[in-house]
């Protein structure tokens, strides 16, 4: 089958503005820097654009200013030719070299600044980018989630950065650099909030047809608020009682869900697809393509290409029954 190009113009525009009403886009900005860190990157950007600004103005007023003053007129003659100055040589030159050596040692304080050693301290979180999705793994309660990581406000977090296909890039604008995740190279990262609040974090370098759907959420609180969503993802869920549930607990291990996911207290226990323990927490479902609630989950798991086209979660083409009771199953795992 082939496609037409309007028709994937039109499904592309659309998905565009699907994901500005689906994910708060607003919150993907840079000028507005909540770490140490991202306000580093933001007081060089804007320092580099006052410069550029000044050169800019400077420029284009000397060309206009020639312009209007040296126009042919009737009875004019040729203005005054100058050759072979020495003073405007030196000073043509020693400006630029002198403007970008101070651009040069300002952008090596912002990047000791932005991406701080890491010493000899183990990481705290282990990120894991995957085609289209983050793995988020806390090193020391061993708490594992997916798309959202939790934060205690103030407090800097080493993240310890990999990915597990190809190259992939988490980036938190309002929290700090951008940093590939590359398949074989542990790279590290700071990451830290001043700020109580929910920050948009992205996949910022193209990672294949889903790349735009590889989103994820920094969710900062209080470090008690932190500690007690903690103690919460720890807990291993009970399997439920009411019939429904039951029925989807049962199908979800006997149908092949078990091969790609994880889920603490069943035989599930796999990383190709995100951990499902606390799937009915999080905010976000796949990737950030969707708000997780009980019907985007069951339009999920009837046809996931409708929500992410090309994702890697297969169409069982499951009946609406198993469905709910999937959904129902999902649910109580709280
Ligand atoms: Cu992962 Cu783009």
């Amino acid at each position: 089958m082939t496609t037409h190009p309007t028709r994937t113009a039109l499904r592309l525009l659309f998905d565009f503005v699907g994901a500005i009403e689906v994910f708060n886009l607003s919150s993907i900005d840079t000028l507005n820097p909540v770490s140490p860190q991202a306000a580093a990157i933001t007081r060089l950007f804007l320092g580099v654009l006052v410069i550029l600004a000044v050169i800019f103005v400077l420029v284009s007023g000397l060309v206009v200013y020639a312009i209007v003053r040296y126009r042919e007129r009737p009875g004019s003659s040729m203005p005054r030719q100058l050759a072979g100055s020495r003073k405007l040589e030196f000073l043509w030159t020693a400006v630029p070299i002198g403007l970008l050596a101070t651009v040069f040692v300002f952008t090596a304080k912002t990047m000791r600044a932005a991406n701080p050693k890491k010493g000899t301290r183990p990481a705290d979180l282990l990120v894991v980018g995957h085609q289209w999705w983050w793995e988020v793994k806390y090193l020391k309660s061993g708490v594992i989630t997916a798309n959202e990581i939790h934060l205690p406000v103030g407090k800097a977090v080493l993240i310890q950065l990999e990915a597990a296909d190809v190259i992939h890039d988490f980036w938190v604008p309002q929290l700090g650099r951008k940093i590939d995740a590359i398949p074989g190279h542990t790279n590290y990262l700071w990451l830290r909030a001043d700020r109580p609040g929910v920050y948009s974090g992205i996949c910022a370098e193209f990672c294949g047809t889903e790349h735009a759907w590889m989103r994820f959420e920094v969710v900062v609180q209080s470090p008690e608020e932190f500690t007690a969503w903690e103690q919460a993802q720890l807990k291993i869920p009970q399997p439920p009682s009411e019939p429904e549930a039951l029925a989807g607990m049962k199908l979800f291990n006997e149908l092949t869900c078990v091969n790609c996911h994880r889920l603490a207290g069943t035989r599930a226990n796999q990383t190709a697809g995100p951990d499902l323990t606390h799937l009915a927490q999080r905010r976000m479902l796949a990737g950030g393509a969707a708000v997780n609630n009980p019907q985007t989950l069951a339009e999920w798991l009837k046809d996931p290409d409708r929500i992410k086209p090309g994702s890697n979660m297969p169409n069982f083409h499951l009946s609406d029954a198993q469905v709910r009771a999937l959904v129902a199953y999902l649910e109580t795992t709280k």
